[in-house]
């Protein structure tokens, strides 16, 4: 029933990452690896496995390196295969997009007014119908894509904006989007305001937004009319504020865990937990975690 209705994916990459310098200071933060996949693959393989047709890359000149990784490289690749590495060719073969399977385009947001304005980059570029949005920077681990999980959903709000929520403790609204909680029927949460970076005072609710949107084609002109909001940017949560008497907004409570990448300390729990999932890093983990012992003991 959901199939094929959210047929545009929009990935905001054109932050400076400025929280992972000197990381960042030459590899776009979205390369950053949790153990050896790239972030921007972990978001590219959710779209992917949610079925969008067109992928919009809102990037930086800077940041030309994100192009080369999700496009194919048809030389390395030879390359591989001419030194017996068939199987790593035919992996990289897999993690790129697909040129023929998929739409890929990059827009260039050249200055940083906000993720609202990123998002309105994309406007002449999406397919018609409603848009997802994906933040790379939250990884969302688990069973079924939380994309995947949203679009599934989607039928049954009968709101035009669909976000992805979480509870988070109350000290921590401040970093993020919050919804004003109107009612609540299984994971589904319907909502009537939508909050940027609240204080913990003022905050509507615990519940926050992640970077999962599920956004009616109405954003756009809601973007293009949006002031300036927190830290001077555009915000997208102001012009999904907005847009609620005529859009409607419902949060999706996700199955998946979710990881902070834009901070080191998510960063780091996301490596962990997949390292805990591998056996092929049971010996480091027991070394570092699981003995008594000390690591720097002799
Ligand atoms: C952005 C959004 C915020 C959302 C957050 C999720 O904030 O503006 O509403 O809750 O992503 O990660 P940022 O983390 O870019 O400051």
């Amino acid at each position: 029933m959901s199939e094929g209705i959210v047929k545009t994916a929009i990935f905001p990459v054109a932050g400076l990452g400025t929280r992972f310098l000197p990381a960042t200071k030459a590899t776009p933060k979205e390369l950053l690896p949790v153990i050896d996949t790239p972030l921007i693959q972990y978001a590219i393989n959710e779209a992917r496995d949610a079925g969008v047709e067109r992928m919009i890359f809102v990037s930086h000149p800077s940041k030309s390196a994100i192009e080369r990784h999700v496009l194919d490289d048809k030389d390395l690749r030879a390359t591989l295969r001419e030194r017996g590495k068939a199987r790593l060719a035919r992996e990289l073969k897999e993690a790129a997009i697909d040129e023929d399977l998929h739409d890929v385009m990059f827009v260039m947001q050249d200055e940083p007014l906000g993720l609202g304005h990123a998002v309105l980059c994309a406007r002449d570029h999406v397919l018609p119908g409603p848009v997802a949005v994906i933040l790379p920077d939250d990884l969302i681990l688990g069973p079924k894509g939380c994309l995947s999980e949203m679009i599934a959903a989607y039928p049954t709000c009968d709101s035009g904006h669909l976000v992805a929520a979480m509870d988070v403790p109350r000290d921590e609204v401040s970093s993020y989007g919050v919804l004003s909680v109107l009612s609540r029927a299984g994971r589904m949460i319907k909502a009537n305001g939508m909050v940027e970076k609240p204080s913990p005072e003022k905050s509507p609710s615990t519940l926050a937004v992640v970077g999962r949107y599920i956004l009616d084609g109405s954003i756009f002109d809601a973007l293009a009319r949006q002031a300036p909001g927190v830290g001077g940017e555009i915000q997208l949560t102001d012009a999904i504020a907005a847009g609620i008497a005529e859009s409607g907004l419902s949060g999706f409570e996700f199955s998946g865990q979710r990881f902070d990448c834009g901070s080191k300390q998510g960063m780091l729990a996301a490596e962990l937990h997949l390292a805990g999932q591998d056996p092929a890093f049971d010996a480091v983990l027991d070394r570092f975690f699981r003995t008594q012992s000390s690591p720097t003991a002799a």
